[in-house]
Formats: C-alpha cells, sequence, structure tokens
C-alpha cells in the first residue's frame, strides 16, 4: 500500500478487527508497510502465528468494557472492522456465532470507540444484501447480519456524529487464503487432483483480488479521514472480470494447462443462488488494477 501515508495524513494509527482473517491479515501487511502503526484485535482463541509481526496485537476478552479499554489504550485514529463469521447455508447452531460476529462484537466496538471519542471507521459489506440487484434483499441469513450491523451503524453516524463507510465485496481470492473458498479450491483439484462437486455452474459471479481490496481501503482511509460528521456510506468494490463458475473453470485450465476435475450439477444450487451479481456504484475514484488471468497466473506460479 504505497503513498498511503502521504495520501492520508490522519490515518496513523489504525485498529484491524478480523486482523486473523483473510482480508484483514493482508490490510495488516499492507498497513504496517505503509508505515502506519496497526493495531490487530484479535479473540482470546485466535492464533496470532499467521499475523504480521509488526502490528500490536490486543487481545479481547469478549465484554464490552475490555473492547473499550483496549480502543481507549490503542487510540487509533480510524478502525477498519474485518471481523466477521461466514456461513453460506446456515443451520441452526452458526445462528449464535454469526450474531455475535456480525452485530454483537461490532456493536460493541462502535460503542467503545463512541465513549473514547473515536469516530472513523471502515466496514465491508457483502454484494449478498443485494440479491436479485434489489435495493436490500439478503440471499442469506449472513448477508442479514451483515445488513442489521450497517443499521446499527446508521444509528452511531447520526447520534454520535460517526463517519462510517461500508466497502461491499463480492467474492475475494488471493494469496495466503485459508478459508477453503472456490478459487483456492479449484487450484487446490487442479494441482494435486482429487474432484469437486459443483452446482450446475450457470450463476455467474464477479471475483476480485485482495491486493485490489487493499486499493480500495487505501482510498477509502482518504475519504473517511475527510469525511464529516455524521456520514455513513456504502460503495462496491469489484474485479474487472465478471463471468459463470463454468467459464471459470475453463480460465483456469486454460491458464493452467491441466484439467480441473469436477463434476457439474452433483450439487444442486443453493435455494438463493445469486445467479446475477449485484453491480452497485463504485467507490469514487476507485478501479482494480488486477485482472482474472494476471491473479489466477500470480497464485499458480506461487503455488
Ligand atoms: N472475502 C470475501 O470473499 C468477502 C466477500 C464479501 C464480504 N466480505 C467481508 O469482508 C470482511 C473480511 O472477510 P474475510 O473473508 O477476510 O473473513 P475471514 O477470513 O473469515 O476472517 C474473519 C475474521 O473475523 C474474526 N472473527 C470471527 N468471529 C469473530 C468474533 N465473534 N469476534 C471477533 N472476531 C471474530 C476471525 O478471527 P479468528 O482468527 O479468531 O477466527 C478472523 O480474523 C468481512 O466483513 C466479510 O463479511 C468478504
Amino acid at each position: 500500500m504505497e503513498n498511503v501515508v502521504g495520501l492520508t495524513p490522519l490515518a496513523k494509527r489504525v485498529l484491524v478487527t478480523g486482523a486473523t482473517g483473510f482480508v484483514g491479515g493482508h490490510l495488516v501487511r499492507g498497513l504496517a508497510d505503509a508505515g502506519i502503526a496497526v493495531g490487530a484485535m484479535l479473540r482470546a482463541e485466535s492464533s496470532a502465528q499467521v499475523l504480521d509481526q509488526r502490528a500490536t496485537i490486543l487481545h479481547h476478552d469478549g465484554s464490552t468494557g475490555n473492547l473499550h479499554a483496549l480502543v481507549r489504550s490503542f487510540a487509533p485514529n480510524v478502525v477498519i472492522h474485518a471481523a466477521t463469521h461466514f456461513v453460506g447455508t446456515h443451520e441452526p447452531d452458526h445462528i449464535v456465532r454469526l450474531v455475535q460476529a456480525n452485530v454483537l462484537f461490532g456493536t460493541q466496538l462502535l460503542d467503545a470507540m463512541a465513549r473514547c471519542g473515536i469516530k472513523r471507521v471502515i466496514n465491508f459489506g457483502t454484494t449478498w444484501q443485494h440479491f436479485d440487484s434489489d435495493h436490500y434483499n439478503p440471499a442469506t441469513l449472513y448477508a442479514a447480519t451483515k445488513q442489521a450491523f450497517e443499521d446499527i451503524a446508521a444509528y452511531y453516524a447520526e447520534a454520535e456524529g460517526f463517519a462510517i463507510l461500508t466497502l461491499m465485496l463480492p467474492d475475494t481470492y488471493g494469496p495466503a487464503d485459508r478459508r477453503g473458498k472456490l478459487v483456492s479450491s479449484l487450484l487446490r483439484v487442479q494441482k494435486e487432483g482429487g474432484r469437486l462437486d459443483l452446482s450446475p455452474g450457470e450463476q455467474r459471479i464477479n471475483l476480485l483480488h485482495v491486493e485490489d481490496v487493499l486499493s480500495g481501503v487505501r482510498m477509502a482511509l482518504d475519504r473517511i479521514c475527510a469525511a464529516p460528521a455524521r456520514t455513513h456510506e456504502a460503495f462496491a468494490l469489484r474485479g474487472p472480470d465478471t463471468l459463470s463458475l463454468r467459464d471459470l473453470v475453463a480460465r483456469i485450465e486454460r491458464l493452467g494447462g491441466r484439467p480441473v476435475p469436477v463434476t457439474w450439477g452433483a450439487r444442486p444450487y443453493r435455494s438463493r443462488e445469486v445467479m446475477r451479481p449485484w453491480m452497485g456504484p463504485l467507490l469514487p475514484g476507485w478501479s482494480p488494477g488486477i485482472d482474472l488471468d494476471r491473479g489466477l497466473s500470480d497464485l499458480m506460479g506461487s503455488k
């Protein structure tokens, strides 16, 4: 994240939640590379092994009071809230974790920030909040919890004078992805063998490289540092390529020069499968820099 310091004079101390996650981990590294002091908020059970060593680790015990003390002691200019619990299709025993990570923890965080006078936040949403490209129509319970947090954040913007910018993400991919998501699973079976059971594969997906998430966050930092109180806005980030799952597999086969062993139609579509991704307004001034051919080729080269 070159130039972050020069472009964002106010963002000198940034607190990142979800710092052990895919996006959060890349953010911690990118911010530290730019000379920004980074605090990484971790749960007691989180493993700090994967974390960039330049981050200041703040262990959260789950209570609101402890969160307040940690935010006060680190005193960030901006908080980047990247913690989440994701599940595509929920079961009853996912509900506590979904609400805890996506609603409760974020609310505790905003309240702690308010009491410390720290009022600039970058948050992440999901394009799945816009099923059928509706203004608001959650494709999954996960997406509904993401919206619930945004609605709570609107209170902190209006009542407490926060400036909150939500970046709406499509599927992301890139190096060091331990989530077992689509792209890494396809590359794994192409390289190591095995077989992936997939749906019929006609759904169109947009894929955003994690380095482009970082460039979006860099712009968002600029924007949030200049934003007036009571700002709450949301913009999309998306990759240059939108294609069907079948075309994605064909693309990986072409780039890798080997078949990707998948069984089409072995799984049904989800009951609310997103067949066409939402194409909402992009973050002003931002565009992605990494197309799918380059992003996938780099990943193949590094494996
Ligand atoms: N990546 C995508 O494709 C995508 C797409 C749309 C939106 N988003 C959004 O982008 C953001 C980053 O996603 P990601 O893919 O990087 O997530 P991720 O890899 O699944 O990481 C989730 C992070 O949240 C932490 N976490 C989980 N439950 C928590 C809780 N109850 N309290 C505090 N921390 C908790 C995890 O910590 P532990 O290490 O302790 O588990 C981990 O650091 C999220 O807001 C997500 O909703 C991502």
